[in-house]
């Protein structure tokens, strides 16, 4: 097979957006993170007056939200029936509610700045006869709360589907066109975004917040981590969220194959999740899903073997053409953070945790933080999980999972000399892989790409993890927090500031 794209399909025709230089002396409000919760944190504080400064490690969109499904509705799987099922209908109505504002204000942003969306429905299907309960609770879940859903006992569509649940008239649109709108009208508001900027430093004392970053210092009144799981942070909001990394493949349909519109998921585990996406005048099928805890799997490529099997399966003949991951967080509490930070002086706020479904919640986190921000009444919220003190206990939790480290480091070292190998097709190439070894005291990870070896000490530099190897995107994952490197160490992505050290 044919090497793939191994960068998400919306990179193909994303638009330009301005960004600016680090800016000087002081602002309001600094926004660590362009991803969907910083665009929009941003361009509302801008709105309500504040001079506002957005720093992003990379390029917006650099993570969930430059790599996400874009599918934005308030029937989110089986998440209303799990969330009644764990907690109680109250807490799932706040969180619907905020979806609901969420949503509203994605839909309209995008009618007023010319991001294309299409309305569709989005669906719950049972896999399998074992996931019909879950999708009737699912509906029955979402009827209790008000939604118009529709139960049926089959569908139109040529992959098993034992029930469903459907809600009509959700948004599937183009992330890549949203973000740039998103920075552009931050811009035209007076904020200003600053790529390649990463922050390495908070220190918040009386009157300020000074932010070192790999671009220059800047102080700011407030500071919003809108860095997915806070950077920096090592107490109870990082330990509460569970990194959870999941795959994405892009197909060409074969000529006359009718892809069905919509946007469908699975109620059971392994998840598939899929959407059309018009591309190139031609409708493309989008298939993800086999999501797991970062760092926690055996060959991450077999994760894309196993969507690209179940694609060809249902639809003959389709032809992969990218292939791309991402992860988002999952709060144990089941509904995301949006709070201060306990050692921000009361001066830096986190948002995140929305169990890959922000589209709609990042807004509404956005506006949420807007009111934290000025010291208002919150108009709306999530919802306080009350069983978080049991939850927070369990193993999975923990700042260090000797259990995990353990696991990995076996995976790893019975791995050795075999890990190298997996294309992100899951087809199997002599110019890539992994292995793992010790040296005196040394753990070390030792990958060989395109014929150049680089040798990295496997220890996470955020809490001291055990790295393991990621074979289908050629890195180095922590399995705590979710931090990943790439092969030479360099830092793409988690709590951590830092580069692994290279041996
Ligand atoms: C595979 C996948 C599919 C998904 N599909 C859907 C879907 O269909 N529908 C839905 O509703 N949700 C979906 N989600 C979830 C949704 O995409 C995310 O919840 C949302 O995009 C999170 O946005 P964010 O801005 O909080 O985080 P991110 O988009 O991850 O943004 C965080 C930003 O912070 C930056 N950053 C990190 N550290 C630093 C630092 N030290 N200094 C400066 N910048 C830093 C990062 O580079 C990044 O750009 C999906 C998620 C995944 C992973
Ligand atoms: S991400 Fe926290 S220890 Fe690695």
């Amino acid at each position: 097979m044919s090497r793939q794209n191994t960068h998400p399909i919306w990179h193909e025709d994303a638009p330009d957006y301005p960004t600016s230089p680090l800016p000087d002396g002081q602002v309001d409000v600094t926004v660590v993170g362009a991803g969907l919760t910083g665009l929009v944190t941003a361009l509302l504080a801008a709105r309500e007056g504040l001079s506002v400064a957005v720093l992003e490690a990379r390029e917006a969109g650099a993570g969930a939200s430059g790599a996400t499904t874009a599918k934005a509705t308030l029937l989110q799987g089986t998440r209303l029936s799990s969330l009644t099922q764990t907690h109680d209908r109250d807490l799932a109505a706040d969180y619907l509610a905020a979806n609901r504002a969420g949503l509203d204000w994605l839909r309209e942003f995008c009618r007023a700045h010319g991001v294309d969306t299409q309305a569709v429905p989005a669906v719950t299907f049972a896999a399998t006869e074992e996931g019909v309960t879950q999708v009737e609770q699912e509906h029955q879940a979402a009827q209790d709360l008000g939604l118009p859903t529709i139960l049926s006992d089959t569908l139109p569509v040529p992959f098993p589907a034992h029930a469903a649940v459907e809600l009509p008239d959700q948004l599937q649109l183009n992330p890549a066109h949203l973000l740039a709108a998103l920075v552009r009208e931050v811009a035209a508001t007076g904020g200003t975004v600053t790529e390649h900027a990463r922050v390495t430093e908070v220190q918040a004392d009386d009157g300020q917040v000074e932010l070192t970053t790999t671009a220059g210092v800047l102080t700011a009144r407030q500071v919003v981590l809108a860095t997915a799981t806070p950077i920096l942070d090592k107490r109870t909001t990082t330990m509460e969220l569970v990194p959870q990394r999941s795959y994405l493949c892009a197909f060409e349909p074969a000529p006359g194959t009718e892809i069905p519109a919509g946007m469908f998921i699975s109620a059971e585990s392994p998840t598939y999740s899929l959407r059309t996406y018009e591309h190139d005048g031609m409708t493309r099928l989008l298939v993800g899903g086999q999501g797991h805890r970062t760092g926690e799997t055996g060959s991450t490529a077999e994760h894309v073997a196993a969507l690209t099997r179940w694609a060809t399966e249902h639809f003959p003949g389709v032809t992969l053409t990218h292939t791309w991951s991402a992860q988002d967080y999952h709060p144990v509490g089941m509904v995301p953070h949006v709070e201060a930070l306990s050692w921000g002086g009361g001066r830096v706020f986190f948002a995140g945790g929305y169990s890959k479904w922000g589209l709609a919640a990042a807004p509404a986190a956005a506006m949420q933080m807007i009111d934290l921000l000025l010291g208002r009444e919150p108009r709306l919220s999530f919802g306080s999980p009350s069983v978080l003190g049991t939850v927070k206990t369990t193993a999975t939790t923990q700042a260090a999972v000797p259990t995990t480290e353990i696991t990995n480091l076996a995976r790893a070292v019975t791995g050795t000399g075999d890990t190298r190998g997996n294309a992100p097709d899951g087809s199997s190439t002599e110019d890539s892989g992994a292995v793992v070894f010790r040296e005196g005291t040394h753990l070390v990870g030792e990958s060989f790409i395109d014929g150049r070896s680089c040798r990295v000490s496997l220890v996470c530099p955020h809490m001291g993890g055990t790295l393991a190897w990621n074979d289908a995107e050629a890195s180095w994952d922590c399995p705590l927090h979710g931090s990943r490197f790439a092969a030479d160490g360099t830092l793409l992505e988690g709590p951590a500031v830092r580069d692994l050290k290279q041996l």
